[in-house]
């Protein structure tokens, strides 16, 4: 069963003149991690913003189709439900941060408190958290005087302190260095583990590849394509409409264009390794 739902869901923002979001359809399960992928402008945040509510509360606009949270229509739902269910974390981590706490510690433990989250489980939680995002070092800091990548992992940490059923994450990664990046994917793994569902916008396609099961892939408002990562990342019509495709997948789609034949496209290198190795 989907958690959520978008059936032929069409936006225009206020004052424009044509339709930013066109028809997209796409429903999300529990326990599965989403790549919303597609070149800048493509509509990405602005499907975000749908399925989170904001769209069309807060930045108005002419909204058609449904979005069904859980089969009820989303606009059914009161703004504290939404927050309580559905975890946003923004794509700048400077507008995250709350602004009026002081130190790391604090921040994170920020919207338990507003819950009314009793204090001992908030100080396990948050304890929990900073081991999970390697944030114990940054504990006592001002979340103002961290660098963009560290505000970024302070940003999600908070969004995962609230434990909602459904994670965005719109473009966690942009700030980190790889090693950082490589953490924050064995967080969306682990959050896969405990049956949320993940949406996350990522350009980096190889590491799509590797942690997304579905992937929806945006161009000029349109979900063009959708599907498995293997389905829609092997197919290189996502090439023609500006999108990418992981490394090792381009390599073999060069071969197959030059007339070699194989059972299946690899999205990454192990997969390529025993291809080829069948080959020997
Ligand atoms: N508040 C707004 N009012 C009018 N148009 C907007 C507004 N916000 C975004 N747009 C337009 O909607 C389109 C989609 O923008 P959106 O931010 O959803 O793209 P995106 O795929 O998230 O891009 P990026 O990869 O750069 O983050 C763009 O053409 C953008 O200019
Ligand atoms: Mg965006």
């Amino acid at each position: 069963m989907s958690v959520i739902e978008l059936k032929d869901i069409s936006y225009r923002y206020p004052l424009e003149k044509e339709d930013t979001i066109k028809n997209v359809s796409c429903k999300f399960e529990a326990g599965k991690v989403y790549g919303l992928i597609g070149e800048n402008g493509s509509g990405k945040t602005t499907i975000c913003n749908i399925i989170r509510g904001f769209i069309p509360s807060f930045y108005k606009g002419e909204l058609r189709g449904e979005v069904l949270l859980k089969d009820k229509k989303l606009e059914e739902y009161d703004y504290e439900d939404l927050a309580s269910i559905i975890g946003y974390s923004f794509q700048n981590p400077f507008t995250q941060i709350s602004g009026v706490k002081e130190t790391v510690y604090e921040e994170i433990a920020y919207g338990l408190e507003n819950l009314g989250v009793p204090r001992e489980e908030i100080i396990k939680r948050v304890e929990e958290l900073l081991d999970l995002f390697k944030l114990r070092e940054l504990a006592q800091k001002n979340p103002y005087e961290l660098s963009g990548g560290q505000k970024q992992r302070v940003a999600l940490a908070a969004v995962v302190a609230l434990d909602p059923e459904i994670i965005i994450m719109d473009e966690p990664t942009s700030q980190l260095d790889p090693k950082s990046t490589a953490d924050i994917f064995e967080i969306i793994d682990i959050l896969k583990k405990q049956k949320k569902v993940v949406i996350l916008v990522e350009h980096k396609i190889d590491l799509v590849a590797q942690y997304c099961d579905s992937i929806i892939f945006m161009h000029d408002g349109e979900c063009k394509l959708s599907g498995t990562a293997r389905e829609v990342l092997t197919n290189p019509k996502v090439l023609e409409m500006g999108g990418q495709l992981p490394q090792v997948t381009l390599y073999f789609l060069e071969r197959i264009k030059r007339g070699e034949k194989f059972d299946m496209i690899p999205l990454n290198v192990k997969e390529a390794y025993s291809i080829l190795k069948g080959e020997e």
